[in-house]
């Protein structure tokens, strides 16, 4: 049987990252570890060199199942630790609804020192950090459209927290028109590019702003979708908006490299979120089957869950030398070619 050093062992039961390949042998010296160490068992009296305390038995359970199914999967993939962000400070716009909602929990179950909803709905935004929890959670009113509020979103945040290491600009709104190019409404075009292109800079710029200021190497992640990479047949708008994205997120990455900061992006197939089941007119199961049918990968749907996933990969260091990346999120429907 492999057997695991006690140092290692530990690690992996307070859910850190080892390096170390799971195998199925490991599960044997699991199952006798998990066996053995009670719970709330003080570390010091078991392995006084390595000095923390041992997780709960509900932590410990939990972390060993994960690395008992990487054995069974036969997985390559190193086991990841479950704090990602520990410490770390976050703002999240249009956090009060579908996946910047999703994140927030993410980013909070992960450790983070505090996240900041950064949203215009106050009531839904306001629940959601009470949720959370206030120690950890606050909700601020801000319309990215207004260049002022963001800045002082972005300042009231260092103010409370003492920092920003993290900005996740995700708010977004798609026109209530078909938006095809023979029909193009201007004023529906213009509040869209105020929200999706000039409320994504000003997010980046601000919280880039003080990120080099502080000089903090910081994570910037911004959501595009699908249609940043592809023609689509209605939403002229939305499309172009969202390759705009995309052209900010290359750019950005290349100034702000030399500061240590990474800028990312993330791309969603649909997903069905409120803007989604609002702008189809159908209910959540109706958009997810009609999506699911277009799409390659099968016996799973696209959640909001898989979105906020990839938003804390490219917000950890677990993405320490990825930056100007956009990250599909799609079921390979890009590649996707009958
Ligand atoms: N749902 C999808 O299928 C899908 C696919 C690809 C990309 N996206 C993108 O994902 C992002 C999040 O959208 P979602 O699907 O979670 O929708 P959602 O409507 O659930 O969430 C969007 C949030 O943005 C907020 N918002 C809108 N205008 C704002 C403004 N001016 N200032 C601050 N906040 C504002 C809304 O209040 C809302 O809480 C958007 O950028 C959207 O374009 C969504």
């Amino acid at each position: 049987m492999a057997t695991l050093a006690p140092g290692v062992l530990l690690k992996l039961l307070n859910g850190m990252n080892t390096g170390v390949k799971p195998t199925s042998e490991h599960r044997s010296s699991l199952v006798q570890l998990t066996d053995i160490v009670p719970a709330d068992l003080d570390e010091k009296n078991l392995w006084p060199k390595h000095g923390a305390a041992v997780k709960s038995k509900k932590t410990q359970a939990s972390i060993f199942h994960t690395i008992a199914k990487m054995a069974d999967n036969n997985t390559t993939t190193t086991l990841s630790h479950t704090n990602r962000l520990q410490g770390k400070v976050a703002i999240i716009t249009g956090g009060a609804s579908g996946i910047g909602e999703a994140t927030a929990r993410l980013f909070a179950d992960h450790g983070a020192r505090a996240v900041v909803i950064a949203d215009i709905q106050d009531q839904k935004g306001q629940k959601l950090a009470e949720t959370i929890g206030s120690h950890r959670c606050i909700y601020l009113h801000c319309d990215v459209t207004d260049e002022d509020q963001v800045k002082s979103t972005v300042e009231s945040t260092v103010q409370i927290y003492g920092q920003l290491d993290i900005m996740f600009s995700n708010a977004g709104i798609v026109s209530s028109s078909d938006q095809v190019i023979l029909d193009l409404d201007f004023p529906q075009f213009d509040r869209l590019f105020a929200v999706n292109v000039r409320g994504m800079a000003a997010c980046v710029k601000h919280a880039a702003r003080v990120m080099v200021e502080r000089r903090v190497r910081g994570s910037i992640v911004c959501t595009a979708s699908v249609a940043a990479s592809k023609g689509t047949k209605r939403r002229v708008d939305y499309t172009m908006s969202k390759h705009a994205v995309l052209g900010l997120v290359r750019a950005a990455s290349q100034q702000l490299g030399e500061y240590g900061i990474r800028v990312n992006s993330v791309s969603p197939y649909a997903v069905a979120t409120p803007l989604m089941c609002e702008n189809h007119g159908k209910k959540a199961e109706e958009v997810e089957e009609a999506f699911a049918a277009m799409n390659p990968l099968k016996g799973i749907v696209l959640k909001v869950e898989h979105v906020a996933d990839a938003v804390l990969f490219l917000a950890s260091d677990d993405s320490a030398f990825v930056s100007g990346h956009d990250l599909v999120v799609d079921g390979g429907f890009m590649n996707h070619t009958s």
